[in-house]
């Protein structure tokens, strides 16, 4: 599916460096790789504040946390995504109220929102999957008319864009995952809180930080959720590769799409180049099951992201609300992602493309 190894070999001189300088400074916690990576991150990103967490599951609790979500409120969001987009709303109480998305771009849009909309709905929580910005100009009008706030998942999206502004930077908060896999990833747990607020910065920070700003002195309560010192050094070095890498990823899935254009199936659209990363390329097939069972048997690395909308999963059961899930359900049962990483040779693609082909002739 991806090949971790391959990018290490790439940067393993210069990453090598960084860990070893970490390891004879021995400033683990809060260091200055941390702090540079956090106004480089910010910078890359267009926002004002760029705060480092454990994890992107951390970085989306406390953000709903920062921004007051709490019991009786309603989060609207996606029911196509990881699990960890719908926990955080229950971390703080809330209720996630699934809406369907977009055929062509899996995503959530305005117009499916807005028909979910109550008294009690508080924020609006859309997750850029597979590397696609959603609709976030119509979003944001949305948001604006209904009082509502916005909560980014970008934990699959770092680096893209439209008309050069990067997801983090549309909603009131974005929220970052460095898990390895993730298109910017470091070599551990890891995730990034983003946003233009100084009040939400002050809160996240406090938040993160077990309620602390000053040694010994504790606001709120809070919990620990910090990027460590090696973590921020990998991810600074990562992050000066991150548009090459990216643009890798849009080759790769460029060739997929022309080789597989012939073939009954729908592959990813997008809006322009910038705006899908492709943190993961996933079609759908009508013989989704025997293209899976193909790949399987040729040992091919792939992945059905994701066979069951979270709506349906039985963790949020009874504190959760779905509307009508037509395309989620349709798609749920078409999709596979196909193996994708910035260094894929042609002739990987090609060898997955065949097998594909085979299992739409069988
Ligand atoms: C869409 C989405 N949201 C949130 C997360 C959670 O990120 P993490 O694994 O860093 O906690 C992930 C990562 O798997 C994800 O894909």
């Amino acid at each position: 599916m991806l090949d971790l190894k391959l990018q290490h070999k790439m940067l393993h001189e210069e990453i090598e460096n960084a860990i070893s300088t970490v390891l004879h400074d021995a400033q683990f916690i809060m260091g200055p790789n941390v702090k540079q990576f956090e106004s480089e991150a910010a910078k890359y990103l267009g926002v004002k504040h760029a705060i480092s967490c454990n994890s992107g599951t951390d970085a989306l609790h406390l953000a709903l946390r920062a921004c007051g979500i709490k019991e009786g409120d309603e989060v609207i969001t996606t029911p196509f995504s990881f699990a960890a987009t719908a926990e955080a709303i229950c971390y703080v109480g809330a209720t996630p109220v699934f809406v369907d998305i977009d055929p062509i771009t899996y995503n959530i849009t305005a117009e499916i929102i807005q028909n979910a909309i109550t008294n009690k709905t508080r924020a609006i929580l859309p997750v850029h999957i597979f590397g696609q910005v959603a609709e976030m100009n119509s979003i944001c009008n949305l948001a604006q008319q209904n009082n509502l706030l916005i909560i980014e998942d970008c934990a699959q999206s770092f680096g893209a864009s439209i008309n050069q502004q990067q997801t983090g930077s549309f909603g009131d908060a974005g929220c970052f995952s460095f898990f390895p896999s993730k298109n910017l990833g470091c070599y551990g747990d890891g995730g990034l809180f983003t946003t233009n607020s100084d009040e939400l910065a002050e809160q996240f920070t406090l938040l993160k930080n077990h309620g602390s700003k000053i040694r010994n002195l504790h606001e709120i309560v809070g919990w620990n959720s910090r990027l460590d010192e090696l973590q921020a050094a990998i991810l600074r070095i990562k992050l000066k590769h991150i548009n090459t890498f990216n643009q890798q990823r849009i080759a790769v899935a460029n060739r997929y799409t022309e080789m597989l254009d012939p073939l009954p199936l729908q592959t990813p659209k997008r809006i322009t180049d910038q705006s899908h990363v492709f943190h993961q390329y996933t079609l759908l097939s009508k013989v989704r099951d025997a293209v899976d069972k193909q790949l399987s048997h040729q040992n091919i690395g792939h992945a059905i992201y994701y066979p069951m909308p979270l709506s349906k999963q039985k963790a949020f059961s009874g504190i959760s609300r779905a509307t009508d899930l037509t395309n989620t359900n349709l798609i749920c049962n078409q999709c596979i992602s196909l193996p994708m990483y910035p260094e894929m040779t042609e002739l990987q693609i090609e060898t997955v493309v065949n097998i594909i082909k085979q299992a739409h002739v069988d």
